[in-house]
C-alpha cells in the first residue's frame, strides 16, 4: 500500500449498515408496527410489497417467496418442467439460475454470452432441441437479455435488474431477488415472482404455501399439489416496502457513478457496455492483466470482485449434469476479464476520484 493511502478509508463493493442508516426513519417503525401486529406471515405488508415489485416490472402481479433462487424454481414447477426437459441459460450467471435448473430435475443446456455477459440469442436458438423447455435469460449487472422470438416458455432471471427502465420483460414469468446485497434488498433473503398472468401466478403461490388451494388459512386443509414453504415473510416486507422509497434515487446516483467512470476510466479497462435502461447493478471493466489490476485496488484499500469466476459450464457441480456443451468463447475470455467496482450510491466524489485515479495508475504501469 502507498504511503499517501494507507490511512485511506476502505471502500467497499456494497455498505448495507450506511443503506439502513438512510431508510431507517421510514423502516424502524414499519417493522416495529410488524412486530407488535402479529402478523408476522401474510397480511397486508406482504399485499404491498407483491404490489410494489410489479409494479416496478409493468406486470399485473406479483407472489413473494423466500429466495430469488425459490422464484426460479417455483416459476419451473408452475410451468410443469421437470425430468426429460432441458432448459437454456447463459454461461456467465450467478450459480442459483442453474441450481433451480437442476433443484426441479431438468438438465440446464448453458450457451455463450455476448460482450455485455447477457445470453447470445442464436447461440440459444443453436442450442435448441426438441427436448428445451424454456429459456432463462439473465438480464446480468442490469443489461437486458434479448432474445429472438420463440415458441418456448421465457423466464426473466431478473435478480439484477430491479430499477431497469424500462424493465426487461421477455418472459412470462419473472424472477427476482431481494438478497440484503441486491439494490433492492432486504434484511435477509427474499424474493419474489412476477407476472401478467394471475392464474399462473396463483399456481406460483400455492407451490410457494404447501400445495394449499382450499381455505388456506385452516390448518388441516385439502392439498391440491405437492407444494413446499416459501413464503416471504413479513418483517422482510416491512423492511422492502422503507427501502423502495429510495430505490429510484439509489439507481440514479448508479447511473451517475458508472457515467462518469465511462468518461474517466483509462480507455484499457475497457469498461463493460451498459445498455441505457440499466440500473447499473454492478461496474465491471475489462482487462487480460485482472488479478494484477485488483491487486493495485487491495493495495490502496478498495475492495473489487470477479463476478464470475467461472463459466457455469466449468462448474465442477455441474460437470456429472450437463449433457451437451456448446462452446462458449465469449464467456470463457470475459470470466477471466472481468472485475467488478464499487458503484453503490453511498459512493462520494472523493472515493470515486480514488477509485478512478488508482484503477488508472494500476494499468498505466502494467
Ligand atoms: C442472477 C441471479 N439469479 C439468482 C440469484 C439467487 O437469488 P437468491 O440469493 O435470493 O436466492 C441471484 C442472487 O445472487 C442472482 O444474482
Amino acid at each position: 500500500m502507498s504511503q499517501q493511502h494507507q490511512c485511506d478509508e476502505y471502500i467497499s463493493m456494497v455498505n448495507l449498515a450506511q443503506r439502513y442508516e438512510e431508510i431507517s426513519p421510514t423502516a424502524e417503525p414499519l417493522i416495529l408496527d410488524t412486530l407488535r401486529s402479529g402478523h408476522y406471515i401474510g397480511g397486508p405488508l406482504i399485499l404491498e410489497a407483491e404490489a410494489t415489485a410489479a409494479k416496478w416490472f409493468n406486470r399485473q402481479g406479483a407472489v413473494g417467496v423466500n429466495s430469488g433462487t425459490d422464484a426460479l424454481i417455483l416459476s419451473l414447477q408452475a410451468l410443469g418442467i421437470g425430468p426429460d426437459d432441458e432448459v437454456i441459460l447463459p454461461a456467465i450467471t450467478f450459480f442459483a439460475t442453474a441450481g433451480a435448473v437442476c433443484a426441479v430435475g431438468a438438465t440446464p443446456v448453458i450457451v455463450d454470452t455476448l460482450e455485455n455477459g447477457c445470453m447470445d440469442p442464436n447461440a440459444v436458438d443453436n442450442a435448441a432441441t426438441s427436448n428445451t423447455k424454456a429459456i432463462i435469460p439473465v438480464h446480468l449487472f442490469g443489461n437486458p437479455a434479448k432474445l429472438n422470438p420463440t415458441e418456448m416458455w421465457i423466464i426473466d432471471d431478473a435478480a439484477q435488474a430491479i430499477g431497469a427502465s424500462p424493465p426487461p420483460k421477455q418472459g412470462i414469468l419473472t424472477a427476482l431477488s431481494t438478497y440484503p446485497t441486491k439494490t433492492w434488498g432486504g434484511v435477509g433473503d427474499g424474493g419474489f415472482v412476477i407476472a401478467d398472468d394471475l392464474e399462473l401466478l396463483q399456481r406460483v403461490r400455492t407451490l410457494g404455501n404447501h400445495g394449499l388451494t382450499d381455505r388456506p388459512h385452516v390448518h388441516h386443509s385439502v392439498m391440491g399439489h405437492i407444494g413446499r414453504n416459501s413464503r416471504l415473510d413479513s418483517i422482510q416486507a416491512a423492511a422492502l416496502i422503507a427501502m423502495e422509497t429510495t430505490l429510484l434515487e439509489r439507481v440514479e446516483k448508479r447511473r451517475e457513478i458508472a457515467t462518469q467512470y465511462n468518461a474517466e476510466l483509462h480507455p484499457d479497462l475497457r469498461p463493460l457496455p451498459h445498455d441505457p435502461s440499466s440500473p447499473v447493478h454492478q461496474y465491471l471493466i475489462r482487462h487480460s492483466s485482472r488479478d494484477q489490476i485488483q491487486r493495485g485496488l487491495n493495495d490502496e484499500n478498495i475492495q473489487s470482485t470477479i463476478y464470475y469466476p467461472l463459466p457455469l459450464n466449468q462448474q465442477p457441480a455441474l460437470q456429472k449434469v450437463l449433457t451437451r456443451m456448446p462452446p462458449t468463447p465469449t464467456a470463457n475470455r470475459l470470466c477471466d476479464e472481468l472485475l467488478a467496482i464499487p458503484v453503490h450510491a453511498g459512493l462520494n466524489q472523493t472515493q470515486t476520484h480514488r477509485i478512478i485515479h488508482t484503477l488508472n495508475t494500476a494499468v498505466s504501469t502494467l
